[in-house]
């Protein structure tokens, strides 16, 4: 996939930007808070419908202003044109593909693959669980419709069966039906779901353990466990057992206790747990490992390369790394990539790149 031609109107410090993309890798540099952020994040907005730094569509209108308006023309690999155009008034969202309103955002999900890294991230490798599930969460819902669906309503009853169990807590209302009612839910949405991030972690794990390799010059093994209370083997019982024979505890906590939204990810370098015994250069090679892992999972899946972003990457990890990770990006992916370093610029080929500079969200070509 490639991302031809954006137009933002008053998105975050934008008042009107026009760019058109010819190459692969396209770079924006300038100082802090002059909007190098702000134009991947429309990026990222156009072809995932969310942002990566906000769940408020109002947050990302230009001050003072009272909406906004974002378009791309993006072509896949067959040569097709794609066209995207989001309108925000404060109140409605519109969202056009190929000039057909979409209604729910799943109409959308996957059409137009991309992949971020940003700095906030780092908690994919070094967070509480709920960072991994989610890593891995997004990246499923992006190739698999039904995971997504799944995983929503999952998500919804979680939220219903939490209310009951606050307001039993409190003694409000006993409703032990409805409660098994959810929980029988849960049990095969679990089941689902746990099944389907199994089988999607056996192929991530051989691309991923082969990058990682790559990328650290040969230097860390890595490994990635599922981590879950229930019994593997046979997840759908043991996970329905314990969903009865924890109710009582889920009641006294006013909480869920059990179910696939509390399994984890274990990260393993050279066989240690990378969580307890990671230096912080493991930890950010290990999440571009994740993250260039993704990009190849997708396109081994739909056969089309997804747009990919790092967002200040070259505060992430060290020069010579940096750029050994931009070799390994395959000449098909369009990378665009945020940074104040100047080193970096330098090292940029001007046959596949584009440099931009941005000032005070002026976005000038260079
Ligand atoms: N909704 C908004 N309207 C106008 N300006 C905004 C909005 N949101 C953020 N900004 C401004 O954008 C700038 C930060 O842009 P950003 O892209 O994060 O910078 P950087 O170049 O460091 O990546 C700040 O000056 C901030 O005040
Ligand atoms: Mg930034």
């Amino acid at each position: 996939m490639k991302l031809k031609k954006i137009e933002l109107s008053t998105f975050r410090n934008y008042d009107k930007l026009e760019l058109e993309f010819s190459k692969n890798i396209v770079c924006f540099t300038g100082l802090n808070g002059q909007g190098k952020t702000n134009v991947v994040e429309a990026i990222a907005v156009l072809g995932l419908l969310n942002s990566f730094r906000t769940n408020n569509y109002s947050d990302m209108i230009k001050f003072d202003s009272k909406g906004f308006y974002l378009r791309a023309e993006f072509v896949n690999k067959s040569g097709r044109e794609l066209e995207v155009k989001i309108s925000y008034d404060g109140e409605v969202k519109k969202i056009f593909f190929q000039n057909k309103r979409i209604i729910r955002f799943s109409e959308l999900w996957g059409k137009i693959p991309v992949v971020y890294l940003i700095p906030e991230e780092s908690l994919v490798t070094s967070g509480p669980p709920a960072s991994r599930r989610d890593f891995i969460d997004k990246l499923i819902s992006m190739i698999d419709g039904e995971y997504f669906s799944a995983l929503n309503d999952y998500n919804k009853i979680i939220k219903q069966k939490n209310k009951i169990l606050s307001a039993m807590k409190t003694g409000e209302s006993s409703s032990y039906d409805m409660l098994k009612i959810y929980n029988s839910k849960i049990a095969e949405l679990g089941s689902l779901i746990y099944k389907k991030r199994k089988s999607f972690l056996e192929d991530f794990l051989v691309l991923f353990k082969n990058i990682l390799l790559n990328i650290s010059d040969g230097l860390y093994e890595g490994d990635i466990r599922y981590e879950t209370q229930s019994d593997e083997k046979e997840y759908f019982k043991s996970l329905s057992e314990n969903l009865s024979k924890y109710l009582n505890t889920e009641i006294r906590r006013g909480t869920t206790a059990v179910g696939s939204h509390k399994d984890d990810l274990i990260f393993l370098i050279n066989g240690r747990q990378l969580r307890n015994y990671g230096s912080k250069g493991q930890h950010k090679l290990f999440l571009v490992a994740l993250k260039l892992s993704g990009i190849e999972y997708i396109k081994s899946v739909t056969d089309e390369y997804p747009v990919f972003i790092m967002d200040d990457l070259y505060s992430e990890i060290d020069d010579k790394k940096s750029m050994k990770v931009a070799k390994i990006l395959d000449n098909d992916i369009q990378t665009f990539i945020t940074t104040s370093s100047g080193r970096i610029i330098d090292q940029l080929d001007p046959k596949i790149s584009q440099l931009y500079k941005i000032e005070n969200g002026e976005c000038i070509a260079v």
